[in-house]
């Protein structure tokens, strides 16, 4: 059993702990009932091959949600140039994977931005300040043609999804946005950079609309259909989108799903009719929003939820048939915006370790059940943000004034993008498969090329709290070839201190927690028998290299 006392001394001093610690005997209880619900080893098959239908694992599983008000503050300005900072974070991914992540620009304030012609940039009124909501969305957004020619800012290659305003009816918005869309992406400074518009996407949530003002209460998805297929038949025209054209539509983007054919979901779309429309036939790929849940609070039992192996399944599973009715179509599904709890994150759950743990989970059980991509939501100052791409001068968590301004930074998350990279590698098809493990913290995923084993990722999603006074908790694993053993493997650890930790992690000795956000810090790695299998601490991941 594991050792335990207040001061994180070994168990032999047994009796100096109960003599230190009133509550010792207590905490005895609670390790002997953990260990009897989770045993401390446990056997992983490694299937010799990928079964069929495997899905293919895109060095761009983890793509991101840029909330479209301050899109200029993320990449920068004409006048202003790049912002290096968010440029190096992404390229440190292309490094990796040797795909850019897919940006999606778009969001709540899609629904809110209006086209000037001669607005330099983009002009912002944002509404008040709160504890809950440091860092609100604009409610009024103005925006120029420069606004959508900064994305040439983008590192080469990069995929761009973007969104144009339905929320306020007004057709017109839409018109000289995707105008300016279509403008700013067959300039020369882009076509150049080699950035290409894949997708548009007309609104933004339209299932809420009815709730939040958009439309007239009772908004249903028969209305959403017959209004979608009027703005895209403008706004295919204005965008230069046709079946011959790369780019083409993303459909849905809802909050939820009802999962029926009567509501806002795939199902009741394509009820309605929507695929046989002439613009809905350029609709390629269907994107949902999803959060674990909305909490403006936090704490640590909130952050061991998040993190939990099970709810991580559920608040997947969901859509499993909505995915297939999708892939039926012969169409892609996306989770086009995402992240762990709406609020902009729960402060203290969203910003910290465990965050990072839950990411890579989410994007690796997602892939697994048919989602392609995992768009992570972000916006300037959220505090579930992969990236801080300026300074702050207020608190992400609190609102209040800092003493001195936050530098450019990462947060706990990216370290998750960074390991999804190289678990997927740069072969460009490698395979992801979910590995049964018979542990309720601990998930697996083998990655394979050429249908053999490659690489594996493990995740021990228990919460190692600050607040914690019993000791880490460790678990070990052996791995049961089916044929074949390879003999030695490298190990390579994300080093966490606590899962409430909001920085200080390392992925093999290299932290990203650098002012430029460039990678810094020797590599170490471990090379081991396979025979010896290996341990994974509660609150780690770790990523083994076979050859
Ligand atoms: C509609 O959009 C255009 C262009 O963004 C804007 O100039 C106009 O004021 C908007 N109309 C209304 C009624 O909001
Ligand atoms: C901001 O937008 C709202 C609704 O879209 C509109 O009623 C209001 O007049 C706008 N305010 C300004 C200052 O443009
Ligand atoms: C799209 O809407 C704009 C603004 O109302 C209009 O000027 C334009 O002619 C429309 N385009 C098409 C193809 O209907
Ligand atoms: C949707 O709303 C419209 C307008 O209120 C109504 O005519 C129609 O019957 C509704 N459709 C469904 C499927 O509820
Ligand atoms: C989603 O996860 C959260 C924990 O983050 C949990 O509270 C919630 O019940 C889950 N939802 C579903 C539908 O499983």
């Amino acid at each position: 059993m594991p050792a335990l006392t207040c001061q994180r001394t070994s168990f032999r001093p047994v009796l100096t702990a109960m003599a230190k610690c009133p509550s010792f005997v207590h905490q005895i209880l609670l390790v002997f009932s953990f260990t009897a619900a989770l045993s401390r080893a446990v056997t992983v098959n490694i299937p010799f091959s990928a079964p069929d239908g495997a899905p293919i694992v895109s060095g761009s599983l983890f793509s991101l949600s840029l909330e479209q008000d301050r899109w200029l503050d993320w990449v920068g300005t004409t006048s202003t140039g790049r912002n290096d900072f968010f440029f190096n974070t992404l390229d440190n991914l292309i490094q990796i994977s040797g795909e850019a992540p897919q940006i999606r620009i778009g969001a709540d304030s899609e629904d809110h931005t209006d086209f000037g012609v001669g607005v330099k940039d983009a002009e912002l009124i944002f509404p008040a300040i709160t504890e809950t909501v440091p860092f609100p969305e604009a409610s009024n957004i103005t925006v120029g043609d420069a606004y959508y020619e900064a994305v040439q800012f983008l590192p080469p290659d990069t995929h761009v999804i973007w969104g144009v305003n339905f929320g306020t009816k007004n057709i017109t918005a839409a018109f000289l946005e995707a105008q300016a869309i279509q403008q700013a992406f067959s300039s020369d400074a882009v076509q150049d950079a080699g950035i290409i518009l894949d997708f548009v996407e007309i609104g933004n949530e339209a299932d809420l609309y009815s709730g939040n003002g958009h439309r007239p209460s009772g908004f249903n998805v028969s209305e959403y259909v017959d209004e979608w297929a009027t703005f895209a038949t403008n706004v295919s025209a204005a965008a230069g989108i046709t079946p011959d054209s790369h780019a083409q539509f993303w459909g849905g983007g809802f909050a939820e799903s009802s999962h029926s054919t009567t509501g806002f979901s795939p199902q009741g779309m394509f009820s309605k009719g929507i695929l046989d429309s002439k613009p809905g036939k350029l609709i390629k790929t269907i994107s949902q929003h999803h959060y674990s849940g909305s909490f403006c609070s936090g704490n640590g039992g909130l952050l061991q939820d998040l993190m939990t192996k099970s709810t991580i399944r559920s608040n997947l599973s969901m859509f499993t048939p909505d995915i297939a009715t999708v892939r039926d179509q012969g169409l892609d599904y996306v989770l086009g915006e995402t992240n762990s709890y709406s609020c902009h994150g729960a402060p203290g759950v969203s910003n910290v370790a465990g965050a990072a743990l839950w990411a890579l989970d989410y994007a690796l059980f997602a892939r697994k059940i048919g989602v392609t991509r995992v768009h992570f939501h972000e916006g300037i100052g959220y505090k579930y943000n992969l990236i801080q791409p300026i300074a702050l001068t207020r608190s992400p968590l609190d609102g209040s004034t800092l003493p001195d301004p936050l530098p450019p930074h990462v947060q706990p998350p990216y370290y998750a993008a960074v390991i999804a990279a190289e678990a997927a590698g740069n072969g460009g098809n490698t395979q992801l498969v979910e590995l049964t493990i018979k542990n309720s913290r601990i998930s697996g995923y083998g990655f394979f090329e050429g249908g053999s084993i490659a690489r594996a990722v493990f995740i021990n999603s228990e919460a190692f709290l600050i607040d914690l006074t019993a000791e880490r908790t460790s678990v070990h694993v052996d791995l049961d070839f089916d044929d074949d053993a390879p003999s030695t493997m490298k190990v390579k650890r994300l080093v966490i201190g606590h899962a409430d930790d909001a920085s200080g992690l390392t992925w093999g000795g290299v932290t990203y927690e650098t002012e430029d956000g460039r990678p810094s810090g020797e590599e170490s790695v471990e090379t081991v028998d396979v025979g010896d299998g290996f341990d994974i601490q509660a609150t780690e991941v770790v990523l083994l290299s076979f050859s």
